[in-house]
C-alpha cells in the first residue's frame, strides 16, 4: 500500500456540518413551530493524503454522500471548513472554485446510469475535457483521451473508442466513467459505492483499479462503501460515520481487528467470515437509526448502544486517541475518561441545536 504522503494532505475537512430545511410535522404546524433543522454531517473532520484510499462506511442516511459532495464543492459547509490542496473552498471565487472542481471527480454507483447511451466511448471520455476547456487541439483532446482509457484498463483502446454504453459490459462501463475522470487529472477521487451495482465477480477488478490508481498516480480516494468485508483489500484507512459525525477512523485493518467504538464492532459482527472458527456472534442493534433532525443528547449512539452508562447520556464524546492514527468516540476508549474534560456536556436536546464541533484531545 502506498505510503506516499505529502506534507499537505489532498483534502482537509475540518468541523464541517451541513443542516438542511426541515419539514414541519401537523405537530410543528399546531404548535406554529418552525421543522427542526436536518443535520446530516454534524462536526465531521478527518484528512485524505495523496496516493491513499479512505473507505467510509455507515448506515443509510449517516451522511457520506453529503459528505462527498462538501469535497466536491457542491455543498457549502453551513460550519467549519473544507479545503483542497491547501484552499479553503469557501474563500474562492467562482472562477476559482470551478478550476478546483476540475481537480475533484466523482465515480457514481450506476455506471448504466451515468454513460450517454447515445455517445461513443470516445466523446463521453472527451467531453469532460471541453466542458472544463483544459485540452487546446483536436490531437491533445485525443491524447489524453487515449491515455485516461489505458489507464482505466480499457485495452487495446482502439477497441473501445468507437463503441456505444450498449456494447460494454457493467465493469467496462464503470471503467469508461473512471477514465472520464481520469482524463481531468484529478488529485482527488470520490466514489460513493462504485461497485455495488456491478457483478460480485467484477467487483474486485474495479476496487484494484482505484487501489492502483492511487498508488501509481498518488491521487486521494474517498471510497464510499456499504461492504467491511473487502475494506482491507484496497483501502488504507477506514472512517465510520453514524449520524451525521465519524465515531472511529484508523488504519483500516486496524479498525476492523481491534474496533474500539460500540457501532464499529455492530458493523464488523454482521459482515460474514471465511473461517467458521472465526465467525462472530452477530451483535443486532437495537432500533433504527434516529433522524437527523433529532441527534440524540450526549453521545449519538447512546440509546442503540448495550454498553452505555449514565455519562454517555449527557456527554457528547470526541474522537480520543487509541494509538496512532486509530481515533474512537466513545468514553470507553482506555484513557478517554482521564481527558475527556473536552467532551462538552451538551445541551443537545431532541430538537436543539447541537455543538458542531469534534475535537481530538
Ligand atoms: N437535500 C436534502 N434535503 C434534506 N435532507 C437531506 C438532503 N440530502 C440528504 N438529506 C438527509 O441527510 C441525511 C444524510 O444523507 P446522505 O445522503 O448523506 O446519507 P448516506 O450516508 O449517503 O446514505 P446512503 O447510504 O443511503 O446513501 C439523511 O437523513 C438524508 O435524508
Ligand atoms: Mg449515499
Amino acid at each position: 500500500m502506498a505510503e506516499r504522503r505529502t506534507a499537505e494532505p489532498v483534502a482537509l475537512v475540518r468541523d464541517a456540518a451541513v443542516t438542511f430545511a426541515g419539514r414541519q410535522s401537523l405537530l410543528d404546524v399546531i404548535r406554529l413551530r418552525p421543522a427542526p433543522p436536518i443535520r446530516a454531517v454534524d462536526g465531521v473532520s478527518f484528512d485524505v493524503n495523496a496516493g491513499e484510499v479512505l473507505a467510509m462506511v455507515g448506515e443509510s442516511g449517516s451522511g457520506k454522500t453529503t459528505t462527498a459532495n462538501l469535497l466536491l464543492g457542491l455543498l457549502s459547509p453551513s460550519d467549519g471548513r473544507v479545503m483542497l490542496e491547501g484552499r479553503d473552498l469557501g474563500q474562492l471565487s467562482r472562477r476559482e472554485l470551478a478550476r478546483m472542481r476540475r481537480r475533484v471527480q466523482m465515480i457514481f454507483q450506476d455506471p448504466y446510469e451515468s454513460l450517454n447511451p447515445r455517445m461513443r466511448v470516445f466523446d463521453i471520455v472527451a467531453e469532460p475535457l471541453r466542458v472544463h476547456r483544459v485540452a487546446g487541439s483536436a490531437a491533445e483532446v485525443h491524447t489524453r483521451v487515449r491515455e485516461a482509457l489505458a489507464e482505466a484498463g480499457m485495452t487495446p483502446v482502439d477497441a473501445y473508442l468507437r463503441r456505444l454504453p450498449f456494447e460494454l459490459s457493467g465493469g467496462q462501463r464503470q471503467r469508461v466513467a473512471i477514465a472520464a475522470a481520469l482524463a481531468l487529472r484529478p488529485r482527488l477521487l470520490v466514489a460513493d459505492e462504485p461497485v455495488s451495482m456491478l457483478d460480485v465477480s467484477i467487483r474486485a477488478e474495479i476496487l484494484n483499479l482505484l487501489r492502483a490508481l492511487a498508488d501509481d498516480h498518488g491521487i486521494a480516494v474517498v471510497m464510499i462503501t456499504h461492504d467491511l468485508s473487502t475494506v482491507t483489500a484496497y483501502a488504507d484507512r477506514i472512517a465510520v460515520m453514524y449520524l451525521g459525525r465519524i465515531v472511529e477512523i484508523g488504519d483500516a485493518r486496524t479498525v476492523l481487528d481491534d474496533p474500539q467504538h460500540p457501532y464499529t464492532r455492530a458493523l464488523r459482527s454482521v459482515v460474514p467470515v471465511p473461517n467458521p472458527a472465526a465467525r462472530r456472534a452477530p451483535q443486532v442493534l437495537s432500533g433504527e437509526m434516529p433522524d437527523p433532525s433529532r441527534i440524540p443528547r450526549g453521545c449519538r449512539f447512546h440509546p442503540r448502544c448495550p454498553l452505555a452508562f449514565d455519562r454517555c447520556l449527557v456527554v457528547d464524546p470526541p474522537l480520543f486517541t487509541v494509538s496512532g492514527e486509530h481515533q474512537a468516540a466513545c468514553l470507553l476508549v482506555p484513557g478517554a475518561d482521564a481527558g475527556d474534560e473536552s467532551a462538552a456536556e451538551t445541551e443537545t436536546g431532541a430538537e436543539g441545536p447541537g455543538p458542531a464541533g469534534q475535537a481530538t484531545p
